[in-house]
Order: structure tokens, then C-alpha cells, then sequence
């Protein structure tokens, strides 16, 4: 059996986490290959709610495996406080498996993060502050520090002592912060190593062995296409690659496995934190969005920005990652809208674009062209299939598939689990 791919086809927050429990009891493996715990998704069963942040939706079905492999950066003590909290509540946590290769967050990227966004002032990303960018840049300048260092004492002090050296002349020198102790440093993550080490394995040879047994593996994105570092609105990214791809590089399973690529969009557009996006409402519609679709960060509780459906985006998000099916989230919260502007296109300085401008200083200026749908006022959150939904809501649906790249195989009505019309078996290969 071949393996799966959710990922986020705007800029996060489209409801991965739900898609993924949708799925959930036809899996044995779910993958979180990208990112940390800047992610958060929330995921509602009956009347429980659970937020996941460095641990992968899937791990919420019985049965089912969860793997952090080497593509994720992970703060230890997030990871331990959000297993025990699972755990209080009746999770089991126990099959989780963690990749040697995956690189540690620890004190001096969170601080890192901190000040390096206070000193950008105005051109500030608005990271999440989870030390996330910090701990990409020494993995990539090969200063990072490793699950597997934590098990050898003596390499773990050399490799934090390397990396404060450069670090603690930027942060006394410029920043005007305290220099960073190596021993605390290495202190602090010894006191993981313990209990780490019963979940750290060979997490790219156990994937092999279960896709070689006919096992189904979900790889679960965190972020989104257009905050891949690659592919997104760049510098306004994340640090990782949040396209298909980075489920292959930041696995360890080669991409000839990854057959289904599960695009998730939302009905309408969010970004948290700053950079370009073309559809940002800034009047009551956007404010109705917020207000309708409980925008506000599962991560950082800040306020999502929020605007119309972008499908130039959606197209390109179908491209770049080669995507076989969209799930379109919340519907619901576009109920009672008399109407319901959809981007086709952009102006750009006059100039007409169908596409995602190449040049981000013109992705700055691309004013979005409308088209606008008749909306419908019946409550759909019962619905659970395309024909029960109302005439309208089907004619937009239909719409947005065209102009999107893919097709439409699931429409979610609502939070709960239930929630969701499904039109196409997303696993039937
Ligand atoms: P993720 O980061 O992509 O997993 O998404 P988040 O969990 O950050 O944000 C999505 C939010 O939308 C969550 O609070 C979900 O419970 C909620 N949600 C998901 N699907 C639907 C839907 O179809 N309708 C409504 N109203 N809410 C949904
Ligand atoms: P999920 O998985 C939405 C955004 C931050 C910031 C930028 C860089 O829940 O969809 P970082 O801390 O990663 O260096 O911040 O990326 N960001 C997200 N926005 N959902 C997320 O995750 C995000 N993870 C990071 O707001 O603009
Ligand atoms: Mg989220």
C-alpha cells in the first residue's frame, strides 16, 4: 500500500488536523515530517477537543502509529508535556516513535527567535516565537543538535559549546542579552534523554518495513504551501518545507511511495502573522470570517487574518504539490452570505495575471479580481451529502473545483468529527 500526504494548501490552519482524523481508522503509520510545535491543530471528538502541536493528529485513533521523523525540529519539553497531558486523558502515546536524525529546539532558539524578530521591528515575520527558524538555520549550517546526541554527553557539550560560541557574540555583542551557558544548556537536555531514549528508532527503516508489509502511511503536514520556505510568500514563511516534497526528504521514504497527495483548503482564506495575501478583507466581511470561523490561533491565540477564496493560489498549491484530491474545510462559516467573492485572478499594476506572480515585490501589489457567487442561509452542518447540500452551495462548490486544479473529495459542514460530505474515496489509488 502505498503512502498518503496532507498538507496545507493556503497559509495554515485549514483544518489539516480534522482531515487527518477523517482517515485516521483506515491507517497504521501517521508521519509528522515538517515543522514543530508552531503547528497546532485542533481536533474535536464528541465533546472532547484536543489542540496537537508536535505530535501528529493521527495519534488520537487507537491503533494507529505515531512517527516524529527527521524533518521536525522538537522542543523536548513541549513533547513531554504535551504526551503527559494525552496520556491524562486517556490517549496511549506508547507506539510513538521518533526519528535520531530529527533536530532539538533548545533555549538560545527560543531566545534567538525572540530577538531577531524584535530587532526586524516593521519587516517582523511574526513567527510564533517556538524558536523554530533558529534551530532550521544551525541544522542547514550544520551546527544543529540531534535526538541522538543526547545520548553521548561528551559530544552533545562539544557540539553546544560550538554553537554558543557564535551565538553568545551575537546575542551579548548585538542583542545585548546574557551570554548562554553551555552546562545549562547541556544540563537541561540531559534531563530528556531518559525519557526520550524508549521512543528514539530508525524511523526511515521502520516506515520502509511497514510500506513493504502493505501498511498505510499518512505523512501529516504542519504549516502550508505558501509558507514553505521554498515555495511560499518567502521571506513571510516558516523554516521547513511544508509541500509534499518535504514528506519524502523529511522522512526518508522516497517520493515514488507518496501516490495520494491530499490538498486541504479552507472556504475562504486566514494567515497568521505578517506577509502578502491578496484577499485580506478588512471590513466586517473579514471581521464576519473571524467571528463565524472562530479565527484565532490554535498555537499563539492571535487573531487569523482573514479573506476571500484565492483559487490562483489553490491552483498553484495543486501544482506544486502534485495534488490528487482537495478537501474543502468549513463551509459552513460562508452561510448566510448573500454573496461570495472568489479570486480568479489578479491585477498586478494594471496588468492582468491568472497565476501566482513569480516576483514576490509584484505578489505585494496583485489586487485580487472577483468573481461573485450566490450564497444560500439553510444551516448545512447536517448535511452529509453533495445532494442535501442547498443548490447554491453545490453551484459553489463546483466552481471553486474548476478553478482549482484538482478535485473536491470531502467538504467539511462543521467542526465535529462527523461533520464532513464526502464525494471521492481520497485512498482509492
Ligand atoms: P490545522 O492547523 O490545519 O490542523 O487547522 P487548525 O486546527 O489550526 O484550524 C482549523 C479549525 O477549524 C479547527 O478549530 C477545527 O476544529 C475547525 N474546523 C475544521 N474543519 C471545519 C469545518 O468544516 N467547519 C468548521 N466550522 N470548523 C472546522
Ligand atoms: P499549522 O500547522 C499558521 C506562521 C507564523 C509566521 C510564520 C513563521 O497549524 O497550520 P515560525 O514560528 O514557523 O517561524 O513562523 O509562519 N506559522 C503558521 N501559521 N498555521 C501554522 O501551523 C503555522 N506555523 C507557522 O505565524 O507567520
Ligand atoms: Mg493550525
Amino acid at each position: 500500500m502505498p503512502a498518503v500526504v496532507i498538507v496545507g494548501a493556503q497559509w495554515g490552519d485549514e483544518g489539516k488536523g480534522k482531515a487527518t482524523d477523517l482517515i485516521a481508522d483506515r491507517i497504521d503509520y501517521v508521519v509528522k515530517f515538517n515543522g514543530g510545535n508552531n503547528a497546532g491543530h485542533t481536533v474535536v471528538i464528541g465533546d472532547e477537543k484536543y489542540a496537537l502541536h508536535l505530535l501528529p493528529s493521527g495519534i488520537l485513533t487507537p491503533g494507529v502509529v505515531p512517527v516524529i521523523s527527521n524533518g521536525v525540529v522538537i522542543d523536548p519539553e513541549v513533547l513531554m508535556e504535551e504526551l503527559d497531558a494525552l496520556s491524562a486523558r486517556g490517549i496511549d502515546v506508547s507506539k510513538l516513535v521518533i526519528s535520531s536524525h530529527a533536530h532539538i529546539i533548545t533555549q538560545y532558539h527560543r531566545t534567538l527567535d525572540k530577538v531577531t524578530e524584535r530587532f526586524l521591528g516593521k519587516r517582523q515575520i511574526g513567527t510564533t516565537g517556538r524558536g523554530i527558524g533558529p534551530t532550521y538555520a544551525d541544522k542547514i549550517n550544520r551546527v544543529g543538535i540531534r535526538v541522538q546526541d543526547l545520548f553521548d554527553e561528551s559530544i552533545l557539550r562539544q557540539k553546544v559549546e560550538a554553537a554558543l560560541v557564535q551565538k553568545n557574540n551575537l546575542l551579548t555583542k548585538v542583542y545585548n542579552r546574557a551570554a548562554i551557558k553551555t552546562e545549562a544548556v547541556v544540563a537541561e537536555l540531559l534531563g530528556f534523554a531518559e525519557r526520550l531514549r524508549p521512543y528514539v528508532a530508525d524511523t526511515a527503516l521502520e516506515l520502509h518495513q511497514a510500506l513493504e508489509a502493505n501498511k498505510v502511511v499518512l505523512f501529516e503536514g504542519g504549516q502550508a504551501t505558501m509558507l514553505d520556505v521554498d515555495h511560499g510568500t518567502y521571506p513571510f514563511v516558516t523554516s521547513s518545507n511544508a509541500t509534499a516534497g518535504g514528506a519524502s526528504t523529511g522522512s526518508g521514504v522516497g517520493p515514488s511511495q507518496l501516490k495520494s497527495i491530499i490538498g486541504i483548503v479552507k472556504a475562504y482564506t486566514t494567515r497568521v502573522g505578517s506577509g502578502p495575501f491578496p484577499t485580506e478583507l478588512f471590513d466586517e466581511s473579514g471581521e464576519f470570517l473571524r467571528k463565524t470561523g472562530f479565527e484565532f490561533g490554535t498555537t499563539t491565540g492571535r487573531p487569523r487574518r482573514c479573506g476571500w477564496y484565492d483559487a490562483p493560489i489553490a491552483r498553484y498549491s495543486a501544482r506544486i504539490n502534485g495534488l490528487t484530491d482537495f478537501v474543502l474545510t468549513k463551509l459552513d462559516v460562508l452561510t448566510g452570505l448573500k454573496e461570495i467573492p472568489v479570486c480568479v485572478a489578479y491585477d498586478v499594476d494594471g496588468v492582468r495575471h491568472e497565476e501566482v506572480p513569480v516576483s514576490q515585490s509584484d505578489f505585494h501589489h496583485a489586487k485580487p479580481i472577483y468573481e461573485n457567487f450566490p450564497g444560500w442561509s439553510e444551516d448545512i452542518s447536517k448535511c452529509r451529502t453533495f445532494e442535501e447540500l442547498p443548490k447554491n452551495a453545490q453551484d459553489y462548490i463546483l466552481a471553486v473545483e474548476k478553478l482549482s486544479g484538482s478535485r473536491i473529495s470531502a467538504i467539511g459542514v462543521g467542526p465535529a468529527r462527523d461533520a464532513i460530505i464526502v464525494r471521492h474515496d481520497m485512498l482509492a489509488i
